[in-house]
């Protein structure tokens, strides 16, 4: 039974630490998040996971760490100054901004009418559309709203002085093709081959909301794969498609959660000629099924438009160069065929912040124990989970219990992430481990000062096993293989 919604999660992860609402001593900032001690964990083990599926275990793929600000020029070039923008509409009555798109694919959808290009736009005009805050109908007319955050650098920077300017970005990817010759030429790659990165990325959105899913700072897991202009990019987008959709299985979200999304000619990024998106059922509580789905990640064929766009050899039809700010031609030699051209891209990018999001409501589950209480366990794959075994003493006012579970968490801590907890009744204990997702609760009883042994209790079965101390870290590694 996963969540019934973002709701529930919300309230989970602020009572157990793993997300808090940013700045809350200041009243808070809209849509801004910040990480708790499991939140932290539960992120880096999301990441981790991804790395390692990519960069270890697969031979043809490295990873870099780019800068989060990279000259102007990069986005200039990239052509996110010029169409990195959202349709922005204002109501005239309340004077809030909504992303028109969004205003109109609602509306399109349930009055079935056409919302594409200018017959969706007149909308507003015609006053068809009602305010979602108000239910007035006088609109502004929609207009582009650059996403990018704007920064000035630099100590004798002023405020509006245009050579200072620079963006934080908006997207990983950039970074990596820029980087592109490097990491070609010193590993001596040869294509196929691809470059993944993971980090912040940050976004001016117009409406941001609904907990982590859309927020203006976000992390991103992208992966640049570089292969042959002739290659058959349409089938390698469903090729990464389903690598992707297998490592969500690996993660534990549901199939039945998970579905496809085939992005329209009309709304491609300027980049792309065809995005594929895996959706997940964020909105369980929606009536109607179409509106239960929002994107998790999405695939794209980016062409060969960045390394191009970023080079200084290409020429229009009258010979000019595109980019005479480049000092560098990121094609590539192919050895092979002796031929030089452009790597064309296919490009998976996930968010580790809508990952962890769908983790959490599908991992969530309740179960009601046998004095009728409802309990929530949350079913995290033991390899996400923020702490993968609680030592618990079962009696807290004898030294020799404490000393013992102490020792143990200590001999855990190197191979697996332990915690010694003591602040409760030992049922107490075990529902707050429970809650955060803790795979096996490890307790220490007078038997155990005895026989060196200690109770280990499944999260998901409640059943218990007695196992030796000496065998223990042994025991719970083997369990906690995927
Ligand atoms: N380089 C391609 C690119 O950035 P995107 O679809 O705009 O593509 C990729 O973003 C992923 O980043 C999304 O599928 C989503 O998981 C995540 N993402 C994008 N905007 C976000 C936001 N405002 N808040 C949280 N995650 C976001």
């Amino acid at each position: 039974m996963p969540a019934p919604n973002i709701d529930t999660i919300v309230s989970l992860a602020k009572r157990r630490g793993f997300v808090f609402p940013s700045s809350e001593v200041y009243g808070g900032l809209g849509s801004a998040w910040d990480y708790g001690p499991l939140g932290v964990e539960l992120c880096n083990n999301v990441k981790q996971s991804w790395w390692r599926w990519l960069v270890y275990e697969r031979d043809d793929i490295e990873g870099i760490d780019s800068s989060i600000i990279l000259n102007r020029m990069v986005w200039q070039y990239s052509g996110h100054e010029a169409t990195f923008h959202d349709p922005l509409v204002d109501c005239r009555e309340c004077k809030n901004r909504f992303r028109a798109d969004k205003l109109i694919e609602d509306y399109s959808r349930s009055n079935q009418v056409d919302g594409s290009g200018d017959a969706g736009n007149r909308l507003f005009a015609e006053r068809k559309i009602a305010c979602p805050n108000c239910g007035e109908r006088s609109w502004t007319d929609p207009r582009p709203f650059n996403m990018m955050l704007r920064t000035t650098l630099g100590a004798a920077a002023d405020e509006n002085d245009a050579t200072a300017l620079a963006y934080l970005r908006p997207e990983t990817a950039q970074g990596i093709f820029i980087n592109f010759l490097n990491v070609q030429t010193t590993l001596r790659r040869k294509i196929p081959f691809g470059i993944a990165q993971v980090g912040k990325s940050f976004r001016n959105e117009i409406t941001p909301g609904n907990f982590i899913l859309r927020t203006r700072e976000f992390e991103q897991m992208e992966m640049e794969y570089f292969v042959k202009p002739d290659a058959e990019h349409l089938k390698l987008v469903d090729e990464w498609v389903g690598l992707y959709m297998e490592w969500f299985l690996t993660l534990g979200l549901n199939q039945s959660n998970l579905r496809l999304h085939e992005v329209p000619q009309t709304e491609l990024a300027h980049y792309s000629r065809r995005t594929v998106d895996i959706m997940y059922r964020y909105f369980p509580e929606r009536d109607e099924e179409e509106r239960q789905w929002e994107e998790l990640m999405g695939i794209a064929y980016r062409t060969d438009f960045d390394l191009r766009s970023h080079s200084n050899k290409p020429t229009d039809d009258e010979g000019k160069r595109i980019n005479p700010d480049s000092t560098e031609d990121l094609s590539y030699f192919d050895e092979a065929t002796k031929q030089r051209f452009y790597p064309h891209v296919i490009e998976p990018a996930a968010g580790v912040n809508r990952t962890v999001l769908a983790v959490l409501m599908d991992a969530y589950s309740e179960r009601t124990n046998d004095k009728g209480e409802t309990r929530v366990i949350l079913k995290l794959s033991p390899q996400l989970a923020p702490i993968k075994a609680a030592i618990l003493p079962l009696a807290k006012n004898k030294p020799e219990i404490v000393g013992m579970a102490k020792a143990i968490k200590r001999s855990l801590q190197p191979v697996l992430r332990a915690v010694y907890d003591d602040t409760g009744g030992i049922g107490k204990l075990y529902a707050r481990q429970d809650e955060i997702g803790t795979p096996f609760c490890i307790t220490v009883d007078h038997q155990s000062l005895e026989d060196e042994a200690v109770t280990v209790r499944d999260r998901d079965t409640w059943e218990q096993e007695r196992i030796n101390i000496s065998d223990l870290a042994e025991h719970l590694q083997k369990r906690l293989k995927p």
